[in-house]
């Protein structure tokens, strides 16, 4: 959500630091997310590269170039000229004092510094400690990827290191989800409208169901994945800022802080997760993949839920389910409303089925109404569907690191999590892992272990997602 109303507006970056940019990230990520700013006119700093590597900046810029290219953008020269014109580089270990001495003579003058950590955690500590030093961090912001920790102590311990040299308000967190288009989407649709709004609790839903498919698989990305599994990779940060988009309560002004206390509010209403609610898969071949521990038991799918005990959700489960090599690659959030009463003049066995409300993110934005109708074809009642694809009205967004890297240049910090989120997300997750029920094979390309129909038993199971028809 974009902030609108701030008394104490922040201050534009004036240069930006990637740390590790010749790495894999950058060249799949950032090149191009700076470039389409700069296409877009949103680019107005110098941006220094920090790296091991001992590179000139011609080297950097041919880097930059190649790794736009094989995104699959097209190249406009011009644009590539005033963002290569932007790049600079610094060459030096993250642990030698003389480098951050070295990116100080980079950046001399520049007031507010933005420094982005596309780096391995572990060298979080470092690489802020060495910037402290060199008194490079005071008016700073430091930007860093996930994962925050693997559970809610290494999570705060992690905090605790970089707090020693900054304040939580310098420290911008990224979850790509809080650039997604379609999660802004669910807050804007929620809060714009009042045919919504109201409809959007208790009073009228049976259950929320979050389903995050992905067709593809680990692939080569074992020796990461192995230890990590579906809770820590996606549930505990983008899955539950999802949760927070559907289910927080509106903030009361646009300003960052009353936004990040919305969300953050909504954490603290979600309950610990219940392992007997909780289904672990795996998909069968994944034990073959390169990096991938022998007998290993971690989920490449999760099913769960999650209850919110407030006012507005009290009673209303939060079913969440994730995995790889699923049938489709689609992720959406599905309103399930409460059963109309049978009246009586509908065939027998022909009750209307509940109204759903889907919102899909990816693999595109759009809303689906699912409603019943006499339908002349029946000649009865039967569901009809009421769709738009977001871009059919008002064009394509941004991509989420665009997104992302625009708010962390302006200070937009409801763009990122806050340490207190999350810590909550942990503390809602920390059950299920420490007694992660038995894991259960799949096939790749079904919908997962079968077991994990019991988590929405009673609840009319789990509808099949909003796929391309
Ligand atoms: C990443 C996870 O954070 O998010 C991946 O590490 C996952 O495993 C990806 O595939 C999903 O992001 P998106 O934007 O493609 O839905």
């Amino acid at each position: 959500m974009t902030a609108t109303v701030d008394s104490t507006t922040p201050r534009p970056g004036d240069v930006l630091v990637v740390f590790g940019i010749t790495g894999d990230l950058a060249r799949v990520m950032t090149f191009r997310s700076l470039y389409r700013l700069e296409g877009r006119g949103l680019l107005d700093c110098p941006i220094v590269g920090v790296a091991a590597d001992d590179w000139t900046v011609d080297q950097l810029v041919e880097r930059a170039r190649t790794s736009i290219e094989a995104t699959g953008e097209q190249l406009d020269e011009e644009v590539f000229k005033r963002f290569a014109d932007r790049l600079s580089y610094v060459g030096g270990d993250f642990t030698d004092p003389a480098t951050y001495g070295r990116v100080g003579e980079a950046i001399k003058g520049a007031q507010t510094p933005v420094f982005y950590l596309e780096i391995p955690p572990f060298l979080f500590g470092n690489v802020v400690a060495g910037l402290a030093g060199a008194d490079l961090s005071q008016d700073a912001r430091i930007v860093v990827e996930k994962p925050f920790g693997h559970d809610q102590q290494s999570a705060r311990a992690l905090a605790a290191e970089l707090h020693q040299y900054v304040d939580e308000s310098q420290l911008f967190r990224i979850d790509h989800y809080l650039g997604k288009m379609g999660l802004e989407e669910i807050l804007h649709l929620r809060f714009a409208n009042a045919i919504l709004e109201p409809i959007w609790s208790r009073n009228y839903l049976d259950c929320v169901q979050i389903t995050m498919a992905e067709d593809f698989g680990v692939d080569d990305r074992g020796s990461f994945y192995d230890p990590v599994g579906a809770l820590r990779d996606v549930v505990v940060n983008h899955l539950m800022q999802l949760v927070s988009a559907a289910a927080m309560e509106p903030p009361s002004r646009g300003d960052l802080h009353s936004v990040k206390e919305s969300q953050v509010a909504l954490f603290r209403a979600v309950v610990e997760a219940d392992p007997a609610h909780y289904v672990r898969g795996q998909y069968d071949g994944y034990q073959d993949i390169k990096g991938v521990a022998p007998g290993s038991t971690t989920e490449t799918y999760a099913a769960l839920r999650l209850d919110i005990e407030n006012w507005r959700w009290a009673g209303v489960p939060f079913f969440i389910r994730t995995g790889k090599r699923l049938p489709f690659t689609q992720t959406e959030l599905r309103l399930v409303f409460k059963r109309p009463p049978r009246l009586g003049f509908w065939p027998k066995n022909h009750d209307p089925e509940p109204n759903q409300l889907v919102i899909k993110l990816d693999p595109s934005t759009g809303i689906r109404f699912q409603v019943d109708a006499r339908r002349t074809d029946l000649g009865r009642i039967g569901p009809i569907e009421l769709e738009m694809e977001f871009t059919a009205e008002g064009g394509e967004g941004a991509t989420p690191y665009e997104t992302l890297l625009h708010a962390a240049l302006t200070g937009d910090s409801t763009r990122f999590s806050r340490q207190d989120g999350v810590e909550e997300t942990w503390r809602v997750m920390q059950p299920l892992l420490d007694a992660p029920p038995p894991i259960h094979p799949y096939v790749p390309g079904t919908w997962g272990p079968s077991a994990a129909n019991d988590v929405t038993a009673g609840m009319g199971g789990w509808r099949t997602p909003w796929v391309p028809g």
